[in-house]
């Protein structure tokens, strides 16, 4: 019997005994103790609690039920599954044990030509709760079971409650003996393989607490009625009446691997590795698709986390079994036909699924196909080479770069004969763990942590709403400290924030990011910085100061408005003077950079040469005109060829996604490729001021300017300047350069005249200097350091006395101190030098007295030292020299 007839003919035989149909809820109902529904009863939990009147005293369901307890286990055997389905039958406080009992013993023997499922009765076991011996009574009496047939069992086996506080009660479990082939003699106390459970009766009566009747604790009172929730496995007893071993036999579940054997060429059956993965492709897909379609994504979180693992788990074993194209969206068509009749849903909302997994799917290939490009290289290197252990770093590369886990990597390599180093894996593993946490303990921001990000990415791009709004409602997605995730964050912290939305402008395209608050309930943070991350993460710097922001809070983002005029009025600005340049200066002069914030605007762009003082101020009035025109800014969307056709500006280096925005101003004058914010006239960008023009490199030029207010500050500082210039010269402003031209001569004038005194005064201190030369026996002497001579003077000084001395046998030695430096001049007449006084070869003599060195010609020799003190020492030792 199919699948869909059990079900068929559950409802039916329900529907006939007044129960009314409800239709299987969502896995996702809104109760906090359950990550999905994993019973039919959950959805009347409140009728069973009092908490509302049930709307219908009978029910039946077929309820799609997921339990997610042991994922890695499924596969491995035919018993574990996530996903199953619940047929159920309910009474609020209406009848009880003895109709709960006849209801389920008529539709599992009565025969199938008569609409039952037609189980033997020879063959049905029944358990009862330890003392409920009305429940066996009525086993007796109303399906004529024998004693022997009937099993006690304590609360362990059979009471049932929801695991947490709520409705629970004794149950009666029914049993299909499978046959002595299926395990040994017994019932179900002996053997729940052989003896194979179809359907829990749960007398639902009591509300337990914190401790489970279950392990004897006294349930804390009793429900307002008495009620009935039963469960039988439909897929349990399709394995029984399909005759077939186990649930992936059955034909809803074996229509995926049939599927999965036509994708790969290979056979369920042939061998026990394989059919591991045929196993969790068949389960996974039917979880993994129920679970999108109730509206759940891949996350990393909660749902969304076991959900991605379920999906990655089949895309992993489809590619084990080597199928190598995309499998997710096949394996959800299977999974609706078979299912689609059983929750209309999944048609309906197919297209959304159909994308969420595909989505999905694509993500993870990436980095799958990436990663075993690596491994194939690093198994073939590892073969080539006569070996067969694949090393560990080629393991952790795969896990860090291409998100591999390492039984990933472990069984890629042993369907290639090799092992897999796992020490040396776990020792890097180790090593980056340590490395990470030094790192972020460094930093004081974590962009290095790549991982934090990806993480948050996979669960959506934040969306910018920045064009639109300046306040933008949204949750935190995730909070990062030092590279690290942390769940809050409180006053006084520098934290990283990313939203779901945000008004706030990353920065990019030149243009600074945007200043704001992130605001909620008694929380306010500062947004000091905000980063693309990726292109699509929006990751805001902020400081805390006052409050606490915890993951998952609503917030406010909230645009400082101020800023983003300055903002706009910046990058429109930046847009104008661009094309101010390319007007003035031609095509070629390229933007190559430029960087934006409220207020000024920096350029780089491809030129050689400066520009002349004209030129800057052609662009300038030319930019400026451009602003008073009052040009309209437009905003455009379309593809790239559209943008080329346009000929808008694509700046080199830059990557753009298929949508690209365009930014026109004043038509084609100045179109640009830009992600950026913008004014929506040009006279709004106010006035432009350039304030510089400089090198950055070769070929590459920097022009400056100030926007709007801070153009207009920076030419009232240039008034105030002049003013007080004018002020200063007692002119009025224009006439400051004529004075200033003036003052400038007048001081030349005045250099000149200075100088003419000074050769006049040397002139005359020579024949004073001569007069007084020493007479040395003959040879004359003239040492002196003249008061105020230097330099070139000291020189000329000198050359100028030993014309005075004539035909004199002498020497003139002429000294200037200043500080901590001594000069001198030597210079001897023609007779001195007859007389054997060489200039050159008086140095030595009195230079260590000054500390110096120097040297020169017989006639002329100069040099310097550095002891001023040691001036008449020098003068006495040349004295001395000469007297010899
Ligand atoms: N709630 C019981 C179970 O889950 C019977 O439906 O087994």
């Amino acid at each position: 019997m199919q699948t869909h007839e059990i079900i068929k003919r559950f409802r039916e035989h329900f529907e006939r005994n007044g129960h009314t149909v409800v239709p299987s809820a969502s896995l996702i109902l809104d109760d906090p103790t359950l990550l999905f529904v994993n019973a039919g009863m959950v959805q009347f939990k409140p009728y069973f609690l009092g908490e509302a009147p049930a709307p219908y005293k009978r029910a039946t369901s077929v309820q799609k039920c997921v339990r997610t307890g042991d994922i890695d286990e499924v596969g491995k055997t035919a018993r574990h599954l996530t996903f199953f389905q619940m047929a159920g039958n309910f009474s609020f406080g209406d009848y009880f044990k003895a109709d709960a009992i006849r209801f389920a013993w008529e539709l599992v023997t009565k025969s199938q030509d008569e609409g039952g499922y037609g189980f033997d009765p020879n063959r049905i076991w029944v358990t009862v709760y330890q003392n409920d011996d009305e429940a066996i009574e009525l086993w007796q009496k109303l399906a004529g079971l024998p004693p022997e047939r009937i099993q006690r069992r304590d609360g362990l086996d059979n009471y049932w409650d929801m695991g947490v506080p709520g409705p629970g009660g004794p149950c009666s479990e029914i049993y299909y003996d499978r046959g002595p082939e299926f395990g040994k003699d017994g019932g179900p106390i002996a053997d729940e393989d052989r003896y194979m459970e179809i359907w829990n009766l749960v007398f639902m009566q009591d509300l337990r607490g914190e401790q489970s009747p279950k392990y004897g604790h006294p349930p804390i009172g009793v429900l307002p009625a008495k009620n009935i929730d039963t469960g039988m496995g439909v897929e349990r007893v399709a394995i029984l009446l399909q005759g077939v071993d186990n649930i992936y036999e059955t034909d809803l579940v074996r229509a995926v691997i049939n599927k999965a054997e036509e994708l790969s060429g290979k056979r369920y059956g042939d061998n026990e590795v394989d059919d591991v993965r045929f196993r969790v492709i068949a389960d996974h897909a039917r979880s993994g698709i129920m679970i999108v379609s109730d509206g759940v994504s891949p996350g990393n979180e909660g749902r969304g986390y076991v959900l991605r693992r379920l999906l990655r788990r089949i895309v992993r074993s489809s590619r084990l079994l080597g199928i190598t194209e995309p499998v997710l969206g096949t394996f959800a068509q299977v999974v609706r036909d078979e299912m689609g009749p059983s929750y209309p849903d999944l048609v309906t909302g197919f297209e959304r699924t159909l994308s969420v997994v595909q989505a999905e799917e694509n993500a993870f290939l990436t980095t799958l196909t990436a990663g075993s490009r690596i491994f194939e290289t690093a198994a073939g290197e590892v073969r080539s080479a006569g070996g067969t252990v694949l090393p560990g770093d080629k393991a952790f590369q795969l896990h860090d770069t291409y998100g591999f886990p390492i039984d990933l990597t472990l069984e890629m390599a042993s369907e290639q004969g090799l092992k897999v180093d796992e020490d040396g894996f776990r020792k890097l593993m180790a090593e980056q763990r340590a490395r990470a946490k030094a790192d972020a303990a460094a930093r004081k921001t974590g962009h290095g942590d790549k991982t934090v990000y990806r993480e948050l990415l996979e669960l959506g791009a934040t969306e910018f709403t920045g064009y639109q709004e300046l306040d933008t409602e949204a949750t935190v997605r995730g909070l990062i400290r030092e590279g690290q995730r942390v769940r809050s964050a409180g006053e006084g912290e520098i934290v990283e924030v990313v939203l779901d939305r945000t008004s706030l402008y990353a920065e990019s395209g030149g243009q600074d990011s945007d200043a704001g608050l992130i605001v909620a309930d008694g929380v306010e943070l500062e947004v000091v910085d905000v980063q693309k991350v990726a292109r699509k993460l929006w990751v805001h710097q902020v400081r805390v100061r006052h409050g606490e922001v915890v993951e998952g809070q609503h917030v406010l983002a909230k645009v400082d408005p101020e800023w983003r005029v300055g903002a706009r009025q910046g990058h429109s600005g930046t847009h104008v003077v661009h094309a101010a340049l390319r007007q003035v200066l031609g095509p070629k002069a390229l933007q190559s950079g430029s960087y934006n914030k409220p207020g000024y605007l920096r350029l780089d762009f491809a030129w050689q040469g400066g520009l002349s003082p004209e030129t800057r101020s052609e662009i300038e009035e030319v930019s400026n005109l451009a602003v008073r025109k009052d040009l309209p800014v437009k905003v455009m969307y379309g593809t790239i060829e559209d943008a080329q056709r346009l000929g808008a500006i694509a700046l080199f280096g830059e990557t753009y996604d298929e949508t690209v925005r365009m930014v026109e101003i004043g038509g084609p004058w100045s179109l640009e490729l830009c992600g950026g914010t913008h004014v929506e006239h040009s006279s709004q960008i106010g006035p432009i001021t350039l304030i510089g023009e400089s090198s950055v490199g070769s070929g590459v030029r920097r022009v400056e300017a100030y926007v709007g207010m801070e153009a207009f500050q920076y030419l009232a500082q240039e008034r105030a300047l002049v003013q007080n210039l004018a002020g200063m010269l007692k002119v009025p402003d224009a006439e400051v350069p004529a004075r200033v031209e003036a003052l400038v001569e007048r001081l030349r004038v005045a250099e000149k005249e200075l100088d003419k005194l000074r050769g006049a005064q040397l002139l005359s201190s020579a024949g004073t200097l001569a007069d007084a030369a020493e007479d040395l026996g003959g040879t004359f002497l003239v040492a002196a350091a003249p008061a105020g001579v230097s330099g070139n003077d000291l020189r000329t000084l000198a050359v100028d006395v030993r014309g005075k001395l004539g035909d004199k046998p002498g020497v003139v030695a002429l000294f200037s101190a200043a500080d901590d430096k001594v000069s001198f001049v030597v210079a001897t007449t023609a007779a001195g030098r007859d007389k054997g006084l060489a200039a050159g070869k008086l140095v030595p003599v009195f230079g260590p007295a000054i500390g110096g060195r120097g040297g020169g010609k017989p006639d002329l020799a100069q040099g310097g030292g550095t002891q001023p003190g040691g001036i008449p020492d020098a003068i006495a030792a040349l004295r001395t020299e000469i007297q010899k």
